[in-house]
């Protein structure tokens, strides 16, 4: 046996996040501006994307490195046709402990039991507003917040479960919508995570006046819902956890900006496109498309990719403060997810 994988921080290789299209049927303005993501927009096109079976060999390699928990992510990763059968060859792996995906929802009464059906264990749903407008606002007009609610309702009763709701919340637009929500999922079993806005890629106009932190959320749900707070589910957890006092369930904050947790990251990212980055904030992922189309061999990408982890000394959550003004090359959350 060799020794575990580790990168120069000494953290180990345990997640692997799954780009399969860089396409969504939202635009986000945090995430995919409609100005800059419009009409003409090049997204990738079909033959740069990996197919099924290129994303699962690499899979297969990286799970043997350490990966065993996999999450399939987009854009909108309901975009990409035949989903469900990705989802098949995945679960099968030997190693995977662990297989979800995030989503937007809209598409999930659709495809949740095919999901399911196909060995998919859970799914994270993106939500940001349960009001209307603000809903609208968020997802760049395109979505409507009760279509998300159906999308819940479907993973809900395909056994889709634990389910997650993910909202990320930016003051002045939907940080007086957290109540709400919470109010709205207490007592369900699904698990509400309110998340900080990021300063991911370089379109979404960031500012830190923007940013809710997470003590003053907390302090908001904690004023209508008294709270306590549990240790997390397994090492590297990114949201922190709580209970509410009266038994309605869980809540998670994930404090990106105001308590960063680069400490124990051991998340990797595959774009659609086949390259392997190791932030979320990286200018630059490692290809692998190309040698995985030249014929390497599985121990020739093996190599390379236990090289980049082994490199790896990545931590930009724990350097921001002291980065100003930020890297002007960042790659964009919809290419490698969230
Ligand atoms: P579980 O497996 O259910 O615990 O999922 P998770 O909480 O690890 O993953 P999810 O994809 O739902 O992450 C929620 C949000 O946390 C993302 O949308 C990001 O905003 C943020 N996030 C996740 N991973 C990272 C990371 O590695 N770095 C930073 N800075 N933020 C992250
Ligand atoms: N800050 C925080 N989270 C973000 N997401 C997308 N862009 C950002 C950002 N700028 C989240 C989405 C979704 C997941 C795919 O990533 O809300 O839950
Ligand atoms: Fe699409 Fe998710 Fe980005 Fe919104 S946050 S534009 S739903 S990928
Ligand atoms: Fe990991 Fe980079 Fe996020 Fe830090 S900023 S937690 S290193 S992905």
């Amino acid at each position: 046996m060799s020794a575990p994988l580790q990168d120069t921080l000494a953290r180990p290789l345990r997640d692997l996040r799954i780009s399969v299209t860089d396409r969504c049927n939202f635009r986000c303005p945090y995430c995919m501006p409609e100005e800059i993501f419009g009409e003409g927009f090049p997204f990738q096109r079909r033959g740069e994307i990996l197919s099924f079976e290129e994303i699962v060999r690499l899979a297969r390699i990286l799970v043997g490195l350490g990966a065993g928990k996999l999450r399939i992510t987009g854009g909108e990763p309901l975009l990409r046709a035949q989903l469900p059968r990705l989802v098949a060859k995945l679960a099968a792996l030997p190693g995977v402990q662990d297989l979800a995906l995030t989503t937007n929802g809209v598409l999930l009464p659709r495809f949740a039991g095919a999901l399911a059906e196909a060995g998919l264990h859970r799914v994270t749903i993106s939500l940001d507003s349960l009001d209307a407008a603000t809903f609208r606002r968020m997802s760049g007009g395109r979505g409507e917040a009760g279509a998300v609610l159906d999308g819940i309702a479907a993973a809900e009763s395909a056994g889709l479960s634990p389910i997650k709701i993910n909202c990320v919340v930016q003051r002045g637009v939907n940080d007086d919508q957290v109540v709400a929500l919470a109010r709205r999922f207490r007592g369900t079993g699904h698990v509400l995570r309110l998340i900080e806005f990021m300063d991911v890629g370089t379109t979404n106009a960031w500012n830190l006046a923007e940013v809710a932190p997470a003590r003053e959320i907390l302090q908001r749900i904690e004023a209508e819902f008294p709270l306590e707070p549990v240790a997390p589910n397994y090492p590297g957890e990114v949201a922190r956890r709580y209970l509410y006092r009266d038994g309605g369930g869980e809540i998670g904050i994930i404090a990106s900006v105001s308590q960063p947790f680069c400490g124990d990251c051991s998340r990797a990212r595959l774009s659609a496109d086949g390259r392997l980055f190791t932030c979320l904030f990286a200018a630059e992922g490692r290809d692998l498309k190309t040698p995985l189309r030249a014929g390497a061999s599985d121990s020739e990408l093996r190599e390379q990719i236990a090289g980049t982890w082994r490199r790896r000394r990545d931590r930009y959550s724990e350097e921001r403060a002291a980065r100003s003004p930020a890297s002007p090359r960042k790659v964009e959350m919809f290419q490698i997810g969230g």
